[in-house]
């Protein structure tokens, strides 16, 4: 790997373990990586690792979705060589708490979705790539991610839980966790959460986009329940049946009595979408 930095978490405190880290905001833009021209942004393989720790570090006074596009930019910038990627990148500060605190599309979502689309140009295989990382996120336990202790600063609020989503909107996401932790959605323990659960984005993003360098995906798969309800609420030109969206059914809807599937708990089948 170029770029020639050990794999640490980033931290406000300067020490031996960060100095050599980029200082984005004070380094010096660099055209090689900032120009707007052609090919620019061609994405090369990035350190999923390098760029988990890195949206880690810039969590703090920008939120989740800026630390999780800067994680991600800066790692493809340092996998060139280059020290610092010049971006607007405080534009990403308002997705923090679900777009400006209002709790709709998780922020660290909407900064992932936003590093697909610096660098995959074509529409299909960028909805393919987001729809799995959304799907990915819905289902999982997260964080995952625990920062390496960096010798001399103090150590980060521990965060044991973990918790499902079940959604893609922050304000579940953030309900869910706290439901299970008991803690308040304000506290610094969430926050924490989130810190890492950014972390845990950006890894899964980089690791998506690294394997569509080679094999361009063309496909969703969709493995909840929401597969079976878009057997019949899926194909287009059944308004008002047809409905366009991806996201789990069950997070907000309950099927009525008379519905034609009774039953949420009912198997279904994979649902897998080739595009053409
Ligand atoms: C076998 C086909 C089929 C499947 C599978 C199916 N639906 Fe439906 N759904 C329908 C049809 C047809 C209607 C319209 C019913 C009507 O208008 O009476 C409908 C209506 C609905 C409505 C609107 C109900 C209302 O208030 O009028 C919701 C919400 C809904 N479905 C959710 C779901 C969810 C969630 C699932 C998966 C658990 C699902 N559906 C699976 C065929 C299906
Ligand atoms: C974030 C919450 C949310 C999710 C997730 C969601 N929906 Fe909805 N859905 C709504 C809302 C809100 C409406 C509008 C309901 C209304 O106005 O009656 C709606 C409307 C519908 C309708 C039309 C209902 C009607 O009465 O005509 C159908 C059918 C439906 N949704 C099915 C689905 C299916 C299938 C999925 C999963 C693939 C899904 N929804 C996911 C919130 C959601």
């Amino acid at each position: 790997m170029s770029g020639g930095i050990a794999f640490a978490p980033w931290t406000a405190s300067a020490s031996p373990a960060t100095s050599a880290l980029p200082r984005p905001s004070s380094a010096p833009a660099l055209s090689a990586v900032a120009s707007t021209g052609p090919g620019s942004w061609q994405y090369v393989p990035i350190d999923a690792d390098r760029a988990a720790a890195c949206t880690y570090g810039h969590y703090k006074g920008h939120g989740c979705m800026y630390a999780v596009f800067r994680g991600i930019v800066e790692s493809w910038g340092l996998a060139q060589g280059e020290s610092a990627v010049a971006f607007p990148f405080a534009m990403f500060d308002y997705g923090h708490g679900g777009a400006g605190g209002y709790g709709s599309l998780c922020g660290a979502l909407n900064g992932a979705a936003a590093a697909v689309g610096l660098f995959e140009p074509a529409q299909r295989v960028r909805d393919v790539l987001i729809a799995d990382l959304f799907k990915w996120y819905e289902r999982s336990a997260l964080p995952v991610f625990a920062p390496a202790p960096v010798p001399g600063s103090t150590a980060p609020t521990a965060v044991a839980a973990t918790s499902v989503a079940g959604s893609v909107l922050c304000h579940a996401s953030i309900a869910r966790w706290s439901k299970v932790t008991r803690a308040d959605p304000y506290s610094t323990q969430r926050g924490e959460r989130c810190r890492r659960l950014s972390a845990d984005v950006a890894r899964r993003t980089v690791a998506l986009l690294n394997a569509n360098v080679d094999v361009p995906r063309r496909e969703v798969v969709v493995r909840d329940d929401s597969a079976s309800c878009m057997q019949c609420h899926a194909p287009q030109g059944h308004a008002p049946v047809t409905v366009r969206t991806l996201m789990s059914c069950s997070s907000c809807h309950t099927v009525p009595p008379n519905h034609p599937v009774p039953s949420l708990s009912t198997p279904g089948p994979v649902l897998s979408k080739v595009l053409p």
